[in-house]
């Protein structure tokens, strides 16, 4: 091996050595909006993040697409539909009012629309526009941003489905 031969070489593994450094600077410094669904911003308290499992993070996608319009103050649009139906709907943070309802209630709430349940018509009824896996994860995601907090309680839930 002559001593150009010896230079390539050496050059071609210090090369090899700056990418694999360059590799890991970029994995550590991953952008945090990729990471959005896995966290919520707590309502109450903006140092606080609350971490949200896979369920979770899944009904927040639905929350997003589907009840963002009436049920929180600002939209990803910009202005809610909020206060334009009556009574105005709770936000989805208001543990209050949406801790002490069950899970059934809950799914047949957004299944069969507020008529159904004797509340207003205008909670619309999403049982045929988002599924019962995407509505059991809605409400995962309520219990994960209520405030207060909400507490499970011990009696299991329903095991017969909604329809
Ligand atoms: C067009 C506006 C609108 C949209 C969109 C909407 N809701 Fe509602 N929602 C309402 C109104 C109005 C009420 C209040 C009903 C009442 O108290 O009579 C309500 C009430 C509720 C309640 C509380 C029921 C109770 O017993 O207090 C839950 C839970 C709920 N909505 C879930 C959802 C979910 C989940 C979605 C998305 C899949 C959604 N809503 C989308 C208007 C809406």
């Amino acid at each position: 091996m002559n001593w150009r031969a010896l230079i390539l070489v050496f050059a071609i593994s210090a090369m090899a050595t700056l990418q694999a450094c360059r590799e890991k600077a970029a994995i550590a410094t991953t952008n945090p909006l990729l990471k959005a669904y896995d966290v919520e911003q707590d309502a109450n308290d903006p140092q606080r993040v609350i971490p949200l499992n896979y369920q979770q993070a899944q009904g927040k996608r639905v929350f997003n697409n589907t009840c963002v319009w009436c049920h929180a103050e600002a939209t990803p649009a910009g202005p809610s539909n909020r206060s334009n139906v009556t009574p105005t709907p709770p936000l989805f943070t208001d543990g209050e009012t949406l801790n002490p309802l069950t899970d059934e209630f809950l799914q047949n709430t957004i299944t069969l629309g507020g008529s159904a349940m004797g509340k207003s018509t205008m909670m619309p009824p999403w049982g045929q526009t988002i599924s019962e896996d995407e509505i059991r994860s809605v409400i995962a995601y309520i219990r994960a941003v209520a405030q207060p907090p909400y507490q499970p309680t011990a009696r299991p839930a329903s095991q017969y489905p909604v329809k």
